[in-house]
């Protein structure tokens, strides 16, 4: 069994998307769904009858990542899926874990890193956008990529931009962590 957590802060529509397909793939076990705060992303989980944690990030990122490794080692975790995890995790901690940890981003890195990335892009005058699923260093959103699909503003208002985005995420990141973890 591959045993691979999720980390969210918020709506958690990838969480539920990854949590389907994890389930519909008897190799793999979804043992831990963590949030930084409470969110929706973590109700849903819970009334899902997932196991969650809610990392004690109101105390710094040292116990916050403390805990984390404990429960990483506890539950015999071989990946994290970060899935709208809005902290950084220490250099330490990524390099730990090298090659473990996944992200999904919503531009098409290297364009427009950070937590303002579709806001960026659509502030820009680039005609192209799109999404990105990567391999999680020490550098922001700078890790190397697994996936990534492109997305033409032309048609779209901002709403619906996102919202493709959105449906194109969790087309991608599954499939993409799925591959990644059975290669
Ligand atoms: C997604 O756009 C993801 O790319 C970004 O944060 C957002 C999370 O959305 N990292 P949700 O909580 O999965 O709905």
């Amino acid at each position: 069994m591959i045993r691979l957590g999720i980390a969210v802060s918020g709506r958690g529509s990838n969480l539920k998307a990854l949590t389907s397909g994890i389930r519909k793939d008897s190799r793999f076990d979804l043992p831990l769904v963590l949030a930084d705060q409470p969110c929706a992303g973590l109700e849903w989980a819970k009334e899902q009858g997932l196991k969650t944690t809610l990392l004690p990030y109101e105390q710094g990122r040292g116990p916050a990542e403390r805990e984390l490794e404990r429960l990483w080692q506890a539950e015999g975790l071989q990946g994290l899926l970060l899935a709208g995890f809005m902290r950084v995790l220490s250099a330490p901690f990524v390099q730990a874990h090298e090659g473990r940890i996944l992200n999904i981003h919503p531009s098409l890195l290297p364009r427009f890193k950070g937590a303002h990335a579709l806001d960026d892009f659509w502030a820009s005058d680039e005609s192209r956008g799109g999404l990105s699923v990567h391999i999680v260093t020490p550098e922001l959103d700078g890790g190397p990529l697994l996936a990534q699909e492109s997305l033409r503003r032309e048609g779209h208002d901002r709403e619906s931009y996102e919202q493709t985005i959105h449906e194109l995420e969790h087309r991608l990141y599954w499939p993409t962590a799925q591959a990644f973890f059975t290669r």
